[in-house]
């Protein structure tokens, strides 16, 4: 679904610039998972998109698994305890583990999920999303490679949703108020 969108009422990142994105994080991943066999875990639902334009971008033949989590806490807000929907069926002891998110927010997902992988006694956990919001500066995580910085908006597409809509955008917007309100 293109961008251009009635319900979208501002572009933030177009589809090219995502593509552009893409490919110079897929060239930074090859170089530094050289010789290391990495496992690329995608953490559901809204990573989808990136996890599957990553990989084929990447030169490195990767394994991927996914997780799905969800935060525990009242409407929209993180409260930092995740619950477990769907574990991973790989075990990542020694493994070089590398997290594909879609987006950074308040950064607790993240901050839960990485402390859980280095546990299970992951060789490396490192970290890639496609956005990162500024309230992730909060949270104290090393965040290897970022795509892009965006403002603090209600932002959907490219595996952003709103009520599970939206997600086949082919770039991130500001969904319009009046949706939602
Ligand atoms: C989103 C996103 C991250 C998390 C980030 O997932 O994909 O996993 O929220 O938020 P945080 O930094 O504030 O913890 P969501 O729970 O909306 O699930 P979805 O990907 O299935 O839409």
């Amino acid at each position: 679904m293109h961008l251009n969108h009635p319900d979208i009422t501002t572009v933030l990142v177009t589809a090219d610039e995502i593509a552009e994105k893409v490919l110079e994080l897929a060239g930074e991943l090859d170089s530094y998972y050289q010789d290391k066999d990495p496992l690329l875990v995608g953490v559901l639902k809204g990573a989808v998109p990136f996890v599957a334009d990553l990989s084929r971008a990447m030169q490195l033949s990767t394994s991927q698994d996914w997780m799905a989590v969800s935060s525990y806490g009242s409407g929209t807000t993180s409260s930092g305890v995740v619950r477990i929907l769907k574990d991973l069926d790989t075990d990542v002891t020694d493994r070089h583990v590398l997290i594909v998110e879609d987006i950074i927010d308040s950064g607790l997902t993240l901050s839960w999920l990485t402390t859980n992988l280095a546990n299970r006694g992951a060789a490396s956990v490192e970290v890639v999303t496609l956005l990162r919001k500024p309230g992730a500066a909060k949270v104290q995580i090393n965040v290897r490679w970022v795509g892009f910085d965006i403002p603090n908006e209600f932002v959907v597409g490219y595996g952003l949703d709103y009520n599970e809509r939206y997600r086949s955008l082919d770039g991130v917007g500001v969904l319009s108020p009046s949706v939602y309100s």
